[in-house]
């Protein structure tokens, strides 16, 4: 079933969230051996346009995500959950959306702000326009180390909450043993 039902989700919020999760995870390890790079390691500039262009196909995945989110009721959690587990749950959910957004466009941000004058080249296909102004003097220099530092500490509070959402569904399947996986897992029965 495409759409969600109200005991479980449905193909389409399923598979959008299992690629932006997989490229979530590949992207902050990318991330991290990018910035340990050396300036002149040919392999960076690569890394770099792949990280750029995964980046912003997330982005544009998260939009649609939210529009669909949005138009498609979203299956209610078991009624066992207490008040705390609740507003645990649609938290973390929000910070997901939030940090789906600012990593990119932080990201996005850098890119344009950037004096190297590389261009973004969406997978070597077309080229990505800067974010208008950014180029503006003075204060590009400025904007560049912020967004950079911002781009940085997102990243890592998405680790935290990586972390967090995957105790928390592995704890709903072994502890609680209740839907809570299973109705975002495909091919299984709720
Ligand atoms: C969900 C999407 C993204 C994630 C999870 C992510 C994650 C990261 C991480 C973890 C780093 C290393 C930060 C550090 O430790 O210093 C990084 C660096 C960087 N990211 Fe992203 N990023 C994303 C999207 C983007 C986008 C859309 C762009 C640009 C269009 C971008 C451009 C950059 C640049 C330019 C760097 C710095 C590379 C360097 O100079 O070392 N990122 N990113």
């Amino acid at each position: 079933m495409l759409g969600n039902s109200p005991t479980r989700y449905g193909t389409v919020a399923m598979t959008l969230h299992w690629l932006i999760a997989l490229a979530v995870i590949a992207m902050l390890v990318i991330g991290k051996i990018m910035a340990d790079l050396d300036n002149d390691d040919p392999n960076r500039f690569t890394l770099i346009q792949l990280h750029k262009s995964a980046g912003l196909t997330i982005l544009f995945l998260t939009l649609l995500r939210i529009g669909w989110r949005l138009t498609n009721a979203v299956p209610p959690l078991p009624a066992s959950l207490r008040t705390w587990e609740r507003w645990a749950a649609h938290s973390t959910h929000f910070a997901f959306y939030a940090l789906l957004l600012t990593i990119p466009l932080s990201g996005w941000t850098i890119a344009s702000s950037s004096s190297s004058g590389i261009p973004t080249v969406w997978f070597g296909l077309f080229e990505v326009p800067n974010l208008p102004g950014m180029q503006d003097e003075p204060g590009r220099k400025d904007l560049h180390k912020q967004a950079e530092e911002m781009h940085e500490l997102l990243g890592n509070l998405m680790i935290l909450l990586l972390l967090l959402h995957v105790g928390a569904a592995l704890k709903h399947h072994f502890w609680d043993r209740d839907n809570v996986l299973k109705r975002m897992l495909p091919f299984t029965r709720t």
